[in-house]
């Protein structure tokens, strides 16, 4: 379970986070909605102990993440898992050495090892046949669901996504929120997932936060974001400015 508790963040006096609360239940996949710029990656870079808040906590199965340091910081953040926009793979490895990439720096396992849970996690995301591509051969979709199979070969307990979809087209975007959803439901992770893929992503997600002006504005199921009184989440969900 995540807690975050009435976090504040400013950058050069700017405040982004105004006090944010919000709890992800165990299990749970939570969608982080809203206008670019907005502080959604700010806000799960904290969620991923990435950066500090200026000002309140976050707890993370009751342990607080923003209190601790060095190697018990390591131990709890080797939990989690995380896709981010681009893919940001290695351009110079195979599809097959990116996702070993993690098992090779952060276990001890054998190479006999590492190569059965790869070719699991390459066949979870659908690219079995292309482990021995590189970055460069492969389509946009393919190289993020190399990121995902990346992620899930350490087998994290917690999942982030910042905006995985982004730079592709909409049928390939659909198709990678698909296989995150395919994944969730296999594997029980606990995430939390940015996305401006509307109303696409709400198919995915237990519940929705929007985060507009730097507060939580609406934090629910999907389908109770339509009869929101706030105009801020009516706007932000019809597309309508
Ligand atoms: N490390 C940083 N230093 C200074 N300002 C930052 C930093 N990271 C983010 N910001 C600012 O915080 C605001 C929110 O950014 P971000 O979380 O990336 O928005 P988005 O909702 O599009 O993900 C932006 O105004 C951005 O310029
Ligand atoms: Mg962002």
């Amino acid at each position: 379970m995540i807690q975050i508790e009435n976090i504040t963040k400013s950058f050069d006096d700017v405040p982004v986070l105004r006090g944010i609360s919000l709890t992800v239940e165990k299990g749970e996949f939570v969608a982080l909605i809203g206008r670019s710029g907005y502080g959604k990656s700010v806000l799960l870079r904290h969620v991923a102990g990435l950066l500090k808040p200026d000002s309140g906590r976050v707890l993370v199965d009751g342990q607080d993440l923003t209190s601790l340091r060095g190697r018990e910081l390591e131990a709890l953040r080797s939990r989690f898992g995380f896709v981010f926009q681009g893919g940001a793979l290695f351009d110079s490895l195979s599809v097959f050495d990116n996702v070993a990439f993690p098992l090779r720096e952060k276990t001890r396992k054998s190479e006999e090892e590492i190569a059965t849970q790869v070719r699991a996690a390459l066949v979870r995301v659908g690219l079995e046949t292309s482990e021995d591509k590189l970055p460069a051969q492969i389509s946009g979709g393919m190289v993020k669901r190399t990121a995902l199979a990346r992620a899930l070969v350490m087998e994290p307990e917690f999942l982030f996504f910042d905006e995985p979809e982004t730079g592709l087209d909409p049928l390939t975007a659909q198709g990678v929120l698909d296989l995150i959803h395919e994944c969730h439901r296999n594997l029980k992770f606990t995430g939390i997932i940015i996305s401006h893929q509307l109303p696409r992503v709400f198919d995915v997600v237990d519940r929705v936060a929007v985060l507009h002006n730097g507060q939580i504005r609406y934090f629910g199921p999907p389908d109770g974001l339509e009869r929101s009184a706030d105009e801020a989440v009516r706007q932000l969900v019809t597309g309508r400015a």
